[in-house]
């Protein structure tokens, strides 16, 4: 009797775990905030079925968590996970970029008993309310991990020091990135060597002087030789966070000025009523003069160069015959003058009784001055040799 209630029991809670599943998780993200999820250790705890079924709920076994974007490998871009090791929290962390839903599949692994359980976070992430805030620093914290400034608690911790120091009591944390995701290096696994994280604060008010020292032309040259800066507001911080004021960036984001529309003259007229032109112009003008000085006066240029141009073709013309005719005379006299000293030459080439050069005469000897016939040779030198044939 007693083992068939046990049975019984043990049947309910079977199927209590069966019909209720794990139920959905929705949270709810704000673009361009820093949004934190501490995966609930607790709950995936209590849904492993050997812890469920051994009622041993005090036990903490260790947990290990992956994550995913349904229907994809890994997650969103702007979305990190991270757990320092099995015992220690799991956190989502990021600062999303644009409004929607995403599924984000959670699947806790048991590392004593291996037994895995999913559940699904949904993130419905929300558009921002406010525009871009206008002033924006980051600060490198070089002696705390990722998550140990992912709690509430830890960021309050920094904001209230900050807050003084930048004399502006409305901040908002918009990203907080672990140094290694910025190619940060790994630190030694020594205690006190942490790997150092980013974060990065709003806030409406400007810049206080101190936190503007870090942008100084001295800070950067002592940062530049590797001595530690000196920073007024350095020992607010002190205590609890270790500042590297190198590595401070502060963003000014300016809102554009609205564009103005375009103003309208008075020239415009209301709807339905007529264009009446101006009866009367405003300034009578003249152009007779441009009319005269554009038109008449190349006119009057052409004509007196036409005039000029026909006086000398026509009545000029008696001249030019007259040169034409003392030319002719010259080109007369020019050329009998060349035929009678051609007649003189001839007649004084026909009485010259010279004989012709010899070099001109046909088989002339240069040494011996012999003159052969060609035609008493030509049959010999047909089978001789040039040079024997002159002998
Ligand atoms: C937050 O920081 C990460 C890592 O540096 C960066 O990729 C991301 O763009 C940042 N998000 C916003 C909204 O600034
Ligand atoms: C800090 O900034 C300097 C330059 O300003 C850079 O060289 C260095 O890598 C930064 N350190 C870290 C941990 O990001």
């Amino acid at each position: 009797m007693l083992r068939r209630d046990v049975f019984n029991i043990r049947g309910v809670i079977l199927w209590l775990s069966l019909s209720r599943g794990l139920c959905d998780q929705i949270v709810y993200p704000i673009v361009g905030t820093l949004f934190v999820h501490e995966l609930d250790t607790e709950y995936f705890q209590q849904q492993f079925p050997s812890v469920k079924n051994n009622y041993d709920v005090d036990s903490t076994d260790p947990i290990v968590y992956r994550a995913n974007l349904e229907g994809f490998p890994d997650l969103p871009r702007w979305l990190r996970y991270t757990q320092r090791s099995p015992s220690h929290k799991a956190y989502f962390y990021g600062s999303p970029t644009d409004p929607g839903k995403q599924v984000i599949e959670v699947t806790a692994t048991n590392r004593q008993t291996f037994e895995t359980v999913q559940r699904k976070v949904i993130f419905i992430i929300r558009p921002s309310t406010v525009m871009q805030i206008p002033f924006q620093a980051e600060f490198l914290i070089r002696n705390l991990d990722v998550e140990e400034l992912l709690p509430a608690e830890a960021q309050l911790d920094f904001q209230t020091p900050l807050q003084d120091v930048w004399e502006s009591q409305k901040m908002t944390v918009l990203n907080i990135t672990s140094a290694l995701d910025k190619g940060g290096r790994v630190p030694l696994p020594l205690p006190g060597h942490k790997e150092g994280v980013y974060i990065k604060v709003g806030s409406d008010a400007p810049f206080s002087k101190c936190l503007q020292e870090s942008q100084d032309v001295q800070t950067r040259k002592s940062c530049e030789t590797g001595v530690l800066p000196a920073i007024s507001c350095h020992e607010e911080f002190a205590r609890q966070f270790h500042i590297d004021w190198c590595n401070v960036s502060l963003i000014t984001y300016v809102e554009p000025t609205p564009v103005q529309p375009p103003l309208d003259g008075s020239g415009i007229m209301d709807d339905g009523s007529e264009f009446n032109p101006p009866s009367e112009s405003l300034e009578e003008t003249y152009y007779l003069t441009d009319y005269l000085l554009t038109l008449l006066l190349p006119l009057l240029i052409a004509l007196l160069l036409c005039a000029i141009l026909s006086y000398i073709m026509c009545c000029r013309r008696e001249g030019i015959e007259k040169r034409d005719a003392e030319t002719s005379v010259i080109q007369l006299v020019h050329q009998q003058s060349v035929f009678a000293n051609t007649e003189e030459l001839r007649h004084m080439a026909d009485n010259r009784n010279v004989p012709r050069p010899l070099s001109t005469l046909p088989m002339f000897n240069v040494r011996t001055g012999e003159r052969i016939s060609p035609r008493q040779t030509s049959e010999d030198s047909a089978r001789v040799p040039l040079i024997l044939s002159q002998h």
